[in-house]
């Protein structure tokens, strides 16, 4: 018989990659699906019929044991969070709750009622915030930058320490920026490829951005859903840093997005105070060694691959005769 999966976040762009993976590989998999007012199943309706939706919440504690007893998952993915960083600011403590707490809810649910099952936890770059070296791997020391960086920090280590104190098979993969054509319109990749496309099918002129000399290890989220995967194959738990080891400036993101459909990013983009972060994270890149040598974890696609596959995609969606509202969302 196939393995049972949990995947929470599964209408994620994370989520519904991993949802594609584990399904080509034979798993029987369960989502776990908060409500909310309108459906938001446009990442993972290509597979509905294939999957089973479970109602929990990340701080609804006794939705998380009923989940996990209706699942009994052989592996349990914890994608869910608040992940926007300049949400973790106006949100502060929703971003604990979830992203923070939600992490210790899910391994006591583990605990008590599935303790043999392996865990994932989306542990992330932003932990490494005011970075203290470069390339960062998993030995660097954290200094989070946001309340959503300050979050994940708890979430990793709390999924370290219920590894020490219980004996669970529980990992923490650090991963850096990664991104796709569902990808949420309000990250910067997204927002760039999605603003190019408008002005280029010339439904807008203009995109306006923050600080342009961000820099970011940029991969592509298909390459990491399988890095989750193999942590949980390997015999003994251990944490990994996975990115690609190249870094790219939000200045090349936008030069290169432009460049790709024959515009000139100095004609469009404007510098928006308001998008510009309390505290930012400059730089980060990774050294993912450990995970390229033990989980044999190689990304596919580059950086100038990405933003092409992201450009092109959005374009071809709005050049689409569906015209509704939400009909262009991801
Ligand atoms: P995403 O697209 O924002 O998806 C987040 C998911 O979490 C959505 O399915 C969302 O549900 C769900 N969620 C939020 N609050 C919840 C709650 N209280 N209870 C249950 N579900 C809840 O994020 P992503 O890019 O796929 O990232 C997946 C995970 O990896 C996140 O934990 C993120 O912080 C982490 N991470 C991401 C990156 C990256 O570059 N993408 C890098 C490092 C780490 P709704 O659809 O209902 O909102
Ligand atoms: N979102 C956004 N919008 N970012 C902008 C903009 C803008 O208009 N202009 C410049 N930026 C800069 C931000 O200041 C930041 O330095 C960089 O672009 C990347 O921003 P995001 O795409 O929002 O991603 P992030 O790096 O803050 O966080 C993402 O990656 C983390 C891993 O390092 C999220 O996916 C997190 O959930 C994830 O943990």
């Amino acid at each position: 018989m196939g393995k049972r999966a949990l995947i929470t976040g599964i209408t994620g762009q994370d989520g519904s990659y991993l949802a594609d993976f584990l399904l080509e590989q034979g798993y029987e998999v369960f989502g776990l699906v908060r409500r909310s007012s309108t459906l938001n199943f446009q990442r993972i309706r290509h597979i509905q019929d294939r999957i089973t939706i479970l109602s929990a919440d990340l701080l609804d504690q006794n939705s998380l044991l009923t989940a996990m007893a209706e699942a009994e998952p052989d592996e349990v993915y914890n994608l869910a969070a608040q992940s926007f960083v300049p949400t973790s600011w106006t949100q502060p403590v929703l971003t604990g709750e979830a992203t923070a707490l939600g992490v210790m809810r899910m391994l006591e649910a583990i605990k008590r009622v599935t303790p043999k099952a392996r865990f994932y936890q989306a542990s992330s770059s932003e932990m490494f915030g005011k970075v203290r070296e470069s390339p960062q791997t998993e030995r660097t020391p954290f200094y989070p930058r946001s309340p959503y960086g300050v979050a994940k920090v708890y979430g990793h280590w709390i999924t370290v320490n219920y590894r020490e104190s219980y004996g669970l098979f529980a990992v923490s993969g650090i991963l850096f920026n990664h991104e796709s054509p569902r990808r949420g319109l309000e990250f910067v990749t997204r927002k760039v490829s999605y603003g190019v496309a408008r002005i280029k099918l010339g439904l807008a002129t203009e995109l306006p951005l923050g600080n342009l000399d961000a820099k970011r290890d940029w991969g592509f989220a298909g390459d990491y859903v399988r890095a989750m995967w193999q942590m949980l194959q390997e015999e003994v738990p251990s944490d990994y840093v996975v990115g690609t080891g190249v870094q790219h400036s939000v200045r090349d993101l936008i030069e290169l997005a432009f460049e790709h459909v024959g515009l000139d990013w100095r004609e469009h983009v404007v510098q928006d105070e308001r998008l510009l972060r309390p505290a930012e994270v400059d730089t980060l890149v990774a050294d993912a060694s450990k995970a390229r040598r033990q989980l044999g974890w190689e990304p596919t696609v580059d950086f100038d691959g990405l933003v092409r596959m992201m450009v092109d995609a959005d374009v071809e969606l709005l050049s689409s005769p569906r015209s509704e509202p939400g009909a262009h969302d991801p």
